[in-house]
């Protein structure tokens, strides 16, 4: 795999985003997909996808405990471009038992629970999203935290067995904030409150200036990666 993985690496190197995207897409027709939590480097990937027709399929992972202003910025975008965003939900009898068993909010009582219900949410819905694709696109920026400034824009993805991507790697926030500015791109308001990342509403919070980017995910678990297990493996 990893002559496959410095192969494409070669291919997309010095190209721009949307250059490398569509490489990798004729690459692999219709085994593309790109992941989007409607935060701000999402928004730029799927206006770039969008606006360039690129055949790429876009989903979300609808945890079901998203803020209101992520779903106000999902149907916006929609309006917007008016191309497909594919929701995947959690299964429901899963999720049935978690909350019959330990109500509605068990994820602050212990990491286990929180675990389960990032299972239950995010992971196994994930799992579906990305079956039979090669190629997975994500808005992981290297700044984002130490663990990820460690990864690479091209990656080897063990756990899913396929090819992660990540356009926006070496982009800081301003090129990130300047880009949206430019092509005045609908974006999530919580990230003018103090919420530079953004995940499901009861466990994000606000951060204080200079804080972590992360800091304010799962901010109970103190010593914790900062990782819910989707980009687990990098
Ligand atoms: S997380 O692992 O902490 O949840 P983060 O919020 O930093 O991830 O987002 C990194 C990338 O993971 C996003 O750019 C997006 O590609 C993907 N991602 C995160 N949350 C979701 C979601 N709910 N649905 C789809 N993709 C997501
Ligand atoms: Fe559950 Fe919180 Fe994980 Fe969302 S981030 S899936 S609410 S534990």
């Amino acid at each position: 795999m990893n002559e496959q993985l410095e192969l494409i690496s070669g291919q997309i190197a010095g190209m721009d985003p949307v250059a490398a995207l569509r490489r990798l897409t004729e690459q692999y027709p219709g085994r593309v997909v790109f992941s989007t939590s409607f935060g701000w480097e999402d928004q730029v990937i799927t206006h770039l996808i969008f606006s360039n027709d690129l055949p790429i399929e876009v989903f979300t992972l609808e945890t079901g405990r998203l803020f209101p202003e992520t779903y106000y910025v999902w149907n916006r975008t929609l309006e917007i471009y008016n191309k497909p965003i594919k929701a995947y939900f959690p299964e429901a009898e899963a999720l049935q038992r978690m909350v019959d068993a330990k109500g509605p909010s068990s994820f602050y009582t212990s990491v286990e629970n929180r675990k389960e219900c990032c299972y239950i949410r995010k992971i196994e819905p994930l799992k579906r999203a990305l079956s039979g694709h090669k190629i997975w696109v994500t808005g992981i920026r290297a700044e984002q935290s130490p663990n990820r400034h460690d990864m690479r824009n091209l990656e080897w993805d063990e756990g899913n067995q396929m090819i992660k991507y990540h356009p926006l790697f070496e982009w800081s926030l301003d090129e990130v904030k300047d880009f949206i500015k430019k092509h005045n791109i609908v974006y999530n308001t919580l990230h003018d409150r103090g919420f530079p990342s953004i995940g499901c509403a009861p466990c994000t919070r606000a951060v204080l200036e200079g804080e972590d980017f992360r800091a304010g995910r799962w901010w109970w678990e103190d010593q914790s990666k900062k990782e819910c297990g989707l980009h687990a493996t990098t």
